[in-house]
């Protein structure tokens, strides 16, 4: 956002902070409970939102430099991405051409990549450079390289198809309508801090619906979040995603203050939800990236949640609010999705999402519209 759009987005959190509400829906909606144990929607939930639509996968800043790479696994395919010498980007599946062990772990700065199972050698394009007993073996070196995949990162985001016949088009296309809403988070100039994989025994979209409201933080998140945040929400809409945002408490004494004088970034978070299911918070400092998908299966989900942090010299500051992050995440939000769907599979038949849950609506009525139903 710039400024103007920071100070119209602050001016609507304070007044929502001032007038004790949130922006909110105009009715009530009920979802029904089979969407989260069904077989037969989970496997076109998988194919259609993760396998057929592009994804987001870390943050541009993590493949800045030229002879950086940054490594993920989406949908338990391993990925590489790389950033070569002439500052063009690449993504490859990271198993090797021999015997398809990975050839790249973490991140950082790699110019050639070497299988650790038998040497195989691969250079930033994943084009094989060397390899033990090459005469061992008919197969030209030409044939042999890393396969690619489509990947984009002009959004300020890193984001892959897993099919390699995606068209380069359409990661290039696919945050289009939100991207514009991302500058002044920084997203090119984020470091990692590091990123936790978590395991979870219920449904990715009850994953991801926790992060698309503040219903809750009075009451599961009373000891850590609410301590430091207002639930006083303001949401909007940009085609297939959403955004919403909610600020420190006390931020509404900036009322008294000549707008001349606000900060130039929220004091709060600033949440997107990227189809199908990602959460990108921005911060004033720092960042985090929530990518759930869902497990083998319609009851289980694996989330990589990702911390950034922009300012090395605030590193301290980044780590205390990651820590806040992941102890809310992991220690309240997390067992509270599991508990969710221990209850919708014990007969159950029907959810409610309350007037006060608009942008949980806006996902349960787009995850249907995409799927066609
Ligand atoms: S699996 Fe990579 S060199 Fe053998
Ligand atoms: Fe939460």
């Amino acid at each position: 956002m710039n400024k103007a759009q920071t100070h119209q987005l602050l001016a609507r959190l304070i007044d929502r902070i001032a007038t004790q509400s949130s922006d909110q829906a105009d009715a009530m909606m009920t979802e029904d409970v089979p969407d989260f144990l069904s077989t037969e929607r989970a496997a076109r939930e998988r194919q259609q939102f993760f396998l057929d639509t592009p994804q987001v996968i870390g943050f541009a800043g993590q493949v800045a430099r030229p002879g950086s790479f940054m490594t993920a696994t989406v949908m338990d395919r391993p990925i590489l991405v790389t950033r070569d010498e002439q500052h063009v980007l690449h993504a490859m599946v990271n198993a090797c051409a021999h015997r398809g062990a990975r050839v790249a772990y973490g991140e950082g700065v790699g110019r050639r990549f070497t299988c650790r199972s038998h040497g195989w050698t691969y250079n930033a394009r994943g084009e094989l450079l060397a390899r033990p007993k090459a005469e061992c073996f008919d197969a030209p070196d030409g044939g042999l390289s890393l396969i690619r995949l489509p990947v984009s990162d002009r959004s300020g985001l890193v984001v892959v198809g897993l099919n390699p016949d995606m068209p380069q088009s359409r990661v290039d296309q696919h945050l289009v309508d939100i991207e514009s809403q991302f500058s002044g988070f920084g997203f090119r100039e984020m470091h990692t801090l590091e990123t936790r994989r978590f395991e979870v025994r219920a449904n990715w979209k009850l994953v991801a619906a926790l992060s698309y409201e503040s219903y809750h933080f009075a009451t599961l998140h009373r000891d850590t979040v609410a301590k430091w945040f207002a639930p006083h929400a303001v949401h909007d809409f940009f085609g297939a995603h959403s955004r919403w945002a909610f600020a420190r408490l006390g931020t509404d004494q900036l009322r008294d203050l000549d707008r001349s004088k606000w900060p130039d970034t929220i004091p709060g978070a600033v949440s997107h939800a990227l189809f199908p299911g990602t959460i990108l918070i921005g911060t004033p400092t720092d960042a985090q990236l929530l990518r759930g998908e869902p497990g083998p299966t319609p009851d289980t989900s694996v989330v990589y949640m990702t911390g950034g942090y922009r300012d090395p010299a605030q590193l301290e500051q980044s780590r205390a609010g990651w820590a806040l992050g992941i102890q809310a995440f992991e220690g309240e939000d997390l067992p509270a999705a599991e508990d969710s769907q221990r209850g919708l599979s014990a007969g159950r038949t029907r959810l409610l999402i309350g007037r006060n849950e608009p942008v949980v609506q806006f996902w349960h009525l787009q995850w249907r519209r995409a799927l066609g139903d």
